[in-house]
């Protein structure tokens, strides 16, 4: 017989082994044996009862269709969303196999005991066993090729849509932590609220992210244009804005002020050598803050020190997951 499975019979024994990055914004899951990687929003659809503005549905329209964010602020709200969204993920990167699948998942630093169980549930659900919960940080660093076998410290700061994660690690471990729930999302809801207080509409799908990831590299008294209903037209139909660098600025920096005043807290807080290597080493930059324009020379540069983007800070943090079920494997 003809046999389909990564390593033949042994393979279809031997089962699934996942990485996976559930994010406030972005889910991302790796099988490391089979070389997929599935990248999706975290977004699930679900189909309810509708209700009008009157409390009835109207007629041939009883159901209708939700968006639901299962993940927020890092952790997940909603357990039966978040493994809708995994089993769907999970469905599209399996072949076939006999034993359940067994994962390593990802949580913010600062997540409790409640939200941990919470993120195990819902993997659980998914038909997952959990071989471990790791940090994000600690993946992230090894995802981005880091050494973090290093006696030497290091910090890395991991800036999703949802969490910030300040890690500082040393040999293989992380040795001082602080995660705020603050992220791009806030960046983008305060980017939103500005442009309906300075020009009066809601922008387009899309656009606050787009101005955010733009608005570090307008120069002084640039603009940017941007899409959004304004109510003027009778119609409905979108205009074309234009939104001031300083209406960004004002909108952006109050939010990495407070990233910054984070991480010089942290700083502070280290004991003088770990500082001191820190200081020496600079920060390095993941999730998708890190793609934002100027971000690393913003944060890093706020707090007085040098800061790089890793190559790939969109999948640091699954790489890193990847790369950690790939160690048990050979150890
Ligand atoms: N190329 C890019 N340029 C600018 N911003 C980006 C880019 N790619 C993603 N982002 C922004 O980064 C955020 C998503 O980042 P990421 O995927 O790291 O978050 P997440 O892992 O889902 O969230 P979290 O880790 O906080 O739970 C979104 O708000 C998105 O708008
Ligand atoms: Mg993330």
């Amino acid at each position: 017989m003809f046999c389909q499975f990564p390593g033949g019979l042994r393979g279809l024994f031997a089962g699934m082994d996942l990485a996976i990055d559930l994010g406030t914004a972005n889910t991302r899951i790796c099988a490391p044996g089979r070389g997929v990687i599935v990248e999706e929003s975290s977004i699930v659809e679900r189909t309810g009862p509708s209700t009008g503005a009157t409390g009835q549905a109207p007629a041939g329209r009883e159901r209708a269709e939700t968006r639901v964010m299962p993940v927020r602020g890092g952790v997940v709200v909603d357990v039966e969303g978040a493994a809708d969204l995994l089993r769907a993920m999970i469905g599209r990167c399996r072949s076939f196999g006999l034993r359940r699948p067994r994962g390593i998942v990802c949580a913010p630093t600062d997540a409790d005991r409640n939200e941990r169980g919470t993120l195990a549930e819902a993997v659980g659900r998914a038909g997952v066993s959990i071989i471990e919960i790791v940090p994000e940080p600690l993946a992230a660093a090894l995802g981005s090729g880091l050494d973090i076998a290093s006696p030497y410290a290091q910090m890395l700061v991991d800036i999703g849509s949802g969490v910030t994660d300040i890690a500082v690690m040393r040999a293989r471990r992380i040795v001082f932590a602080s995660a705020m729930r603050t992220a791009c999302s806030d960046l983008q809801a305060a980017v939103t609220r500005a442009v309906a207080a300075h020009h009066g509409a809601v922008l387009r799908a899309g656009e606050a992210a787009r101005l955010v990831a733009e608005a570090g590299a307008l120069p002084k008294q640039g603009q940017a244009s941007a899409h959004g209903a304004t109510g003027i037209r009778p119609d409905g139909a979108e205009v074309t804005l234009c939104v001031s660098d300083r209406e960004l600025r004002e909108a952006i920096d109050p939010i990495l002020d407070t990233i910054v005043e984070r991480i010089s807290h942290v700083l502070r807080s280290l004991p003088e050598t770990t500082a001191v290597e820190v200081i020496e080493d600079g920060i390095w930059l993941t999730g998708g803050g890190a793609c934002i324009d100027g971000m690393a020379e913003r944060i890093a540069g706020g707090a007085m020190l040098d800061g790089r983007t890793v190559r790939d800070p969109l999948h640091a943090v699954v790489h890193g997951a990847a790369l950690m079920l790939a160690r048990r494997h050979r150890g």
